[in-house]
Parts: structure tokens; C-alpha cells; sequence
């Protein structure tokens, strides 16, 4: 098993295999977990041979084991968010049910409009599914629409896709989700310092909604300049948010 961990204040970023590595984080976070909100590999174009073996959609056995993971680590009444495709969709909400959860709401985030031309992006949407075992009581959810859908990727929904240097084939990751919708989603489903896991962190938008927010963040990310992506993100996060250089709470409800 080969693998590295880096952490900041209130953050752990591990680089490896998450399924290599899966029963060891088990073990140590089982019924701790306040959310998790994760974007597996599901490449955007499934036949298409442009997306490494990284981006492809989990094998079943996988998906399932990812899923059961989820089970065992979050606390009794917490949610797991995960993002996804339509070809993945209903296999998600079948493996999660097993599990005893149920689809509670499903936020259709639009990509393409509104990103800077020169990224040539066409407009593509995704599924973050949320699962709910039990409607926690003290997190106020009426706030957040059980369906959450804009056709302008702006606002709340504002996609920066990020640019990977020193990448050797993709130079930018255009699956990068909005920070706002994001932070309201942790706002929203989580309370203070509760630990927020990202098994799948990318370039950690999830991990940087998660810090600015106040809760605590683990993320898993297999490719090295991703993960030195993420890690200078979450450090600049970290660092900001002590310089009091970044704003809270700055989207209204
Ligand atoms: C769809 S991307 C996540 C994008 C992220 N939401 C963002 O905002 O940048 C999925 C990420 O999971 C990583 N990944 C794929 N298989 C993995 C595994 N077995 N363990 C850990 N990370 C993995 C990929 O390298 C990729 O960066």
C-alpha cells in the first residue's frame, strides 16, 4: 500500500488509492463523518478514449464498495453527496438503497455557459445526488431546494474550471464544482467542525468549500499534480482564512 498524507490546520490530504487505503480510513472514521460529498470518476464521455483510466466511471464492484464505505463512516443522520452522470445515476440510487438510503434531492449543476471561451467548453450537466438515511433535526434544510437547476452557469452555479501546469494530458479540470453552490451545501447539511470526506478530491473544491465554511476536510486523490494541485489550494485556503483575506459567508441565503 503506497500512499502520503499531508495536513494543514484543519485539513488531511492523502495521496494514494482510495480503495487501497479504504479499510484503514474505515477503521478510524466509522460513524465520525459529518457529510460526504465526493465527485467519482465518471468520464463525461464514456466512449471516447480522451479520459485516462482515472476519469472512468468505478467498476461495479467498486461503485459498491464506495458506497458501502459511505455507510459505515457517516454519523447516524448525516448525508453523502455524490456527483455523477446520467449513465451512472439510477446505479448510484440503487447501491445507496441497499444501504438503507434514500435519494432526498438531486442538484442538476450546468456546465459550459459562462466559463471563459478559450476552454471551448460545450454545455454538459451533472447529477449531485443527495442520500439520506434519516432527515437530521438539527440542520435547518428547508433552506436548500430539492431541486436545484440554472441554465447559466453563473452566480451560485459559476463553474472556474482549473489549469493543471504541469499536467502530461489534460491541462484543466472543467469538472470543478461551484464554490458557492458547494459552501451553501456544507452550510446547509453540516454544522461547525464536523468532518467533511472527499474521496475523489480533484483539485479540492469540495476541500476549500469545506475550510471556508469552518468544518474540517479529508480528501483522497490518486494523480500526483492533482494532488499538488489540491494541496497548494488547501494551504492558500488555510492561510488566507488566518490573514483574514477571504470572506465568510458572503452568498445570501
Ligand atoms: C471528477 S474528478 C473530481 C473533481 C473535483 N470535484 C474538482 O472540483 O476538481 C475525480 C478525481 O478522482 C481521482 N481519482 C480517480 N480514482 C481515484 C482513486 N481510486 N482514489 C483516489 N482518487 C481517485 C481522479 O484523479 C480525479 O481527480
Amino acid at each position: 500500500m503506497n500512499y502520503e498524507i499531508e495536513r494543514g490546520d484543519n485539513f488531511v490530504l492523502i495521496k494514494g488509492d482510495f480503495f487501497e487505503i479504504m479499510d484503514e480510513l474505515r477503521d478510524n472514521l466509522r460513524g465520525k463523518v459529518g457529510a460526504v460529498i465526493t465527485d467519482p470518476p465518471y468520464g463525461r464521455a464514456q466512449y471516447s478514449n480522451k479520459f485516462n483510466k482515472y476519469l472512468i466511471p468505478l467498476s461495479d464492484d467498486k461503485r459498491r464498495k464506495f458506497v458501502e464505505f459511505v455507510s459505515d463512516v457517516l454519523m447516524s443522520r448525516s448525508y453523502a453527496f455524490v456527483c455523477t452522470n446520467c449513465f451512472e445515476y439510477a446505479k448510484y440510487v440503487i447501491d445507496f438503497e441497499r444501504r438503507g438510503f434514500e435519494l432526498y434531492g438531486d442538484v442538476v449543476i450546468v456546465y459550459g455557459q459562462g466559463a471563459p471561451k478559450k476552454y471551448r467548453l460545450r454545455d454538459s450537466h451533472e447529477h449531485l445526488l443527495i442520500f439520506t438515511r434519516d432527515i437530521r433535526k438539527d440542520v435547518d434544510i428547508n433552506s436548500f431546494k430539492n431541486v436545484y437547476h440554472t441554465i447559466r452557469a453563473r452566480g451560485i452555479n459559476r463553474c472556474h474550471p482549473v489549469e493543471f501546469k504541469n499536467a502530461p494530458y489534460e491541462k484543466i479540470g472543467v469538472t470543478v464544482k461551484p464554490l458557492m453552490l458547494l459552501r451553501k451545501i456544507v452550510r446547509t447539511f453540516t454544522r461547525q467542525n464536523e468532518l467533511i470526506v472527499d474521496m475523489f478530491a480533484g483539485s479540492a473544491s469540495i476541500g476549500e468549500s469545506a475550510l471556508l465554511e469552518g468544518r474540517r476536510y479529508l480528501g483522497v486523490e490518486i494523480r500526483d499534480y492533482v494532488f499538488e494541485f489540491a494541496l497548494e489550494r488547501l494551504r492558500k485556503v488555510e492561510r488566507d482564512i488566518k490573514e483574514q483575506r477571504v470572506i465568510f459567508y458572503n452568498y445570501k441565503k
